[in-house]
Parts: C-alpha cells; sequence; structure tokens
C-alpha cells in the first residue's frame, strides 16, 4: 500500500492485513506489551484544515506508540493551495517527513499530495470520503460478530456524506451488504456506487426510502451528523428535511435484536441519535471511537513494513 486516501485503491489483502494487524496491536496495547517500533527515526505531518478530536488524538498517539514523532501543522499559517499551490508544498514536505495525514474540504487536494510529495499520504477526511473512519467501523463490527461479517448487512440512515462513502466501500469489500436510507435529494451520487460496483463487483448496495422498513434487515444500524463541517450555512435547511430520519428507541424496534448502532461521532444528540439509543445496550460508539486508534496504528503499520 502506498498511498491511504480511498477504499477503493487499497488491495482486500492489505485491507485484511491493515484489520488483522491493529487487533494484534490492540491486544499488546492491552496486555502492557510495547510495540515494535516500526516509525522509530520517521516524522509525519499532520495538518487538519477542519475541527477533530478522535482523528487527531488518535493519530498524535499511535505515531508516538510505533516509536515516531509527529508535527502539527496550522492550517492557518501553511495555507495549504492559497499560500502557494498544493503542489509545491508537497514537493518540500515530501523532502522533510517520510508521511503525511491531512483533513482537507476539497478532496482533489490529497490526490495532488500523493501525486506530488513522494512520500505516503492518508486521508484524515475529505468532503468526498472519510476511509480511516471506515477501517475503525470495520475493526468494530468484527468485534461484534466475528472475523466473516460476510453476509451481514449494514443500514446507514442519514446524510449520503463523507462516511458513508467509506463506508460503503469498505462493506463492499469485505462482503457485507450497504443499505442507505436517505431523503430524496441526500443520497450518496450514483458514481459512488458505480465506483464500488467496478472495484468489487458483486457488491451488494442498496438505496431505501423508508427507515423502519430498512432497520428490519439491519446488523448494524449506523448514523451520522445531518450537518457536516462545512454545511453550517445549510443546517435549518438540513435538519428539517431529515425530519423522520433520526435513530431513536421507536426504530430500533423494528430492528432485530441483536443489531448494533454505530455512529462515527461527534454525535448531535436529539438529531440524528436519541441520549437513549447513543447511551443504550446496542450502542458501540465508545469502543468504535477508541478503534481509531488502533485501526490508524494497523494502517501506519502496513503504510511502513519493517520501519
Ligand atoms: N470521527 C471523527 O473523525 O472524529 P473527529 O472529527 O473528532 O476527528
Ligand atoms: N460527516 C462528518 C463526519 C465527522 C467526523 C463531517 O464531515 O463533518
Amino acid at each position: 500500500m502506498q498511498h491511504f486516501i480511498r477504499i477503493n485503491d487499497v488491495s482486500t489483502p492489505d485491507l485484511r492485513r491493515t484489520l488483522e494487524m491493529a487487533a494484534d496491536l490492540r491486544r499488546q496495547r492491552e496486555a502492557g506489551t510495547p510495540h515494535v517500533p516500526v516509525l522509530e527515526g520517521k516524522t509525519l505531518a499532520m495538518l487538519l484544515e477542519k475541527p477533530s478530536l478522535r482523528t487527531r488524538v488518535s493519530f498524535e498517539v499511535a505515531v508516538r506508540e510505533l516509536g515516531g514523532s509527529l508535527i502539527s501543522l496550522r492550517p492557518d499559517e501553511v495555507g495549504l493551495g492559497q499560500r502557494e499551490p498544493v503542489a509545491d508544498a508537497a514537493r518540500v514536505l515530501g523532502g522533510m517527513v517520510h508521511g503525511l495525514i491531512a483533513r482537507v474540504f476539497e478532496h482533489e487536494k490529497l490526490e495532488q499530495l500523493a501525486e506530488h510529495s513522494g512520500v505516503p499520504v492518508i486521508n484524515a477526511l475529505s468532503d468526498r470520503s472519510h476511509p480511516c473512519q471506515a477501517l475503525a467501523d470495520a475493526m468494530t463490527i468484527i468485534d461484534e460478530f466475528g472475523a466473516d461479517v460476510a453476509g451481514r448487512t449494514v443500514v446507514f440512515i442519514g446524510d449520503g456524506n463523507n462516511v458513508a462513502h467509506s463506508l460503503a466501500a469498505i462493506c463492499a469489500r469485505l462482503g457485507m451488504r450497504f443499505i442507505l436510507v436517505s431523503p430524496e435529494g441526500f443520497e450518496l451520487p450514483p458514481a459512488v456506487f458505480e465506483d464500488i460496483h467496478r472495484h468489487e463487483p458483486s457488491a451488494q448496495l442498496d438505496l431505501m426510502p423508508e427507515p423502519r422498513r430498512a432497520v428490519t434487515e439491519a446488523d448494524v444500524v449506523y448514523t451520522d451528523t445531518w450537518v457536516s463541517m462545512g454545511q453550517e450555512e445549510e443546517a435549518a435547511h438540513r435538519n428539517a428535511a431529515f425530519e423522520g430520519f433520526q435513530v431513536n428507541e421507536a426504530l430500533l424496534q423494528a430492528a432485530p435484536a441483536h443489531a448494533i448502532v454505530m455512529h462515527c461521532m461527534p454525535a448531535h444528540r436529539n438529531s440524528e441519535i436519541t441520549d437513549a439509543v447513543i447511551d443504550g445496550p446496542r450502542s458501540r460508539v465508545i469502543p468504535q471511537a477508541h478503534n481509531r486508534l488502533h485501526a490508524q496504528k494497523g494502517l501506519l503499520g502496513v503504510l511502513y513494513p519493517g520501519g
């Protein structure tokens, strides 16, 4: 694996290796066994153009615990694509650090960083996708149902956004069915499913209009904010459009008893998900967030084999 920008670009064996390494590293951490310092002598740079809690902390801790160093770049200071072209910044950074972790508005910036830096580039969320989240999501589903998750069904209720995009792609890779339940006009663009199908012809990807009907088939009920970072001006319109798409206890009564609830967080309590559900017995959101650390360690282990 050279970069980690889109799930579709990662081979299934690399994805499986990442998830297995993540679980191994989690076991080591829980046992208090130190990791092999695969990042010793390596410095990564992280640039986050949008707010973050989970991504920032999980990468800072992951790099440190694998023996490397991480520099946090201030987006206003760097002015990626404004103070200078992305390609120039990438060429400069590539001669100084061993990898770039970037959270950006325009997904294309990640592709430019990868093209011009000559070092691994990790997508820490873009307007289009959030593959690091998808790794932690897959890990959480495997924790619940075992390594063979093929045939399981993930029902995503809400906005066809960056998180839904990467989740659909990883579900396809692992043989899970992905059902997206969005109000009209908020589905993933058709090109997203087409692209996943090109990479994974047997992918089971469906759109359903009605949450109650969809959750009857769910092993996992997943939701995310209705208003992603950068869409704040659309909040009123979006909150109105998503009425009826809340994950609440009444909806979950229609789901199988074993179905779990996931959310990438930050959660907007009592908008897309109620307090009772996110704090309830089906919720896996906290272990899911913790898995960001372990999943990204697995990713770094695969991107930097042998240190
Ligand atoms: N889920 C996630 O990426 O959280 P942050 O935005 O806090 O990093
Ligand atoms: N869809 C959300 C995910 C946050 C982790 C956003 O982009 O704001």
